[in-house]
């Protein structure tokens, strides 16, 4: 494995690209490939095997394209998959979790609420998390049917993106809490509206940060950081059709980088 070798990326669908901003912004001179399961995608309605099927198959892929580490950037999937991918891979993994950890320290109230999807919130990953750092809070779980693919579809402000949120927040608002955390990674692209939503003093937090920043630690401790002075590029991969997911691409990363293609068989079904 070399440094100049990409870092690998991988949703169930667009969501991720949250996380790639951040590796982006913290990682300027890095090789990003990004896969999109989109054929697949919500995972927060699938099967956890399936989940775990499916991160697998493209982990494989990312493995073949050289990867020299490879970032699950999906709550779902990490919860799913992460230990299998560890232990089946020998490749550096990074997962991403719900921020409870995060909402613990920043709320003054200790009532935090947390957006994620049903797989995410039922898994027994977050249920350590929340015994580990939530011990004195008051944690309020909403999964959020549908909010997925609001996003996927690049409505990240409409009427009816909006309407699920007044109702996915309102158990929360009611009770009181000062911390929400988007523990979904489609869900930072609706930070804006979720802001309109919340009373002026709520903290809205998520995990884009601190996952770029293990990605560099990790990078930076197998000796595999680009060399200094270089100008990353972007490369893009769906499960599904490529024409559809081009738009919201633009949308939310603001281009299609060096190509958007579909993910060739058998890494998936075609067409
Ligand atoms: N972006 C995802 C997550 O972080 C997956 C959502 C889904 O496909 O249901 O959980």
């Amino acid at each position: 494995m070399t440094a100049d070798a990409p870092i690998g990326l991988f949703d169930s669908g667009v969501g991720g690209l949250s996380i790639m901003k951040e590796v982006r912004r913290l990682l300027p001179g890095e090789d990003l490939i990004y896969v999109a399961d989109s054929q697949y995608c919500p995972y927060g309605e699938k099967r956890p095997a399936e989940i775990r099927e499916r991160s697998a198959v493209i982990t494989l892929f990312l493995q073949e394209q050289g990867a020299k580490v490879v970032v699950v950037a999906c709550n779902t999937a990490s919860v799913a998959a992460l230990e299998y991918l560890r232990a089946e891979f020998p490749l550096p993994i990074v997962g991403v979790e719900p921020a409870v950890k995060q909402a613990a320290l920043h709320s003054k109230n200790k009532k935090v609420g947390i957006l994620a999807t049903g797989v995410t919130l039922a898994g027994e990953r977050y249920a350590s998390l929340v015994e580990r750092f939530g011990g004195d809070l008051t944690v309020i779980n909403q999964p959020c049917p549908g909010l997925v693919e609001k996003v996927e579809a690049g409505e990240i402000d409409s009427p009816a993106t909006k309407a699920l949120l007044v109702q996915y927040l309102q158990p929360m608002q009611a009770a009181g809490v000062d911390v929400v955390v988007l523990g979904c990674t489609h869900y930072p692209f609706l930070k804006p509206l979720v802001r309109q939503l919340v009373a002026s003093g709520v903290q809205v937090i998520d995990t884009g940060e601190p996952v770029a920043r293990q990605v560099c630690r990790v990078l930076t401790e197998n000796n595999l950081l680009a060399p200094a002075g270089r100008k990353g590029r972007e490369w893009f991969y769906t499960s599904g059709d490529p024409a559809s997911v081009r738009p919201v691409l633009e949308k939310l990363w603001g281009g299609t980088g060096e190509g958007l293609a579909r993910l060739p068989a058998p890494f998936s079904r075609g067409e």
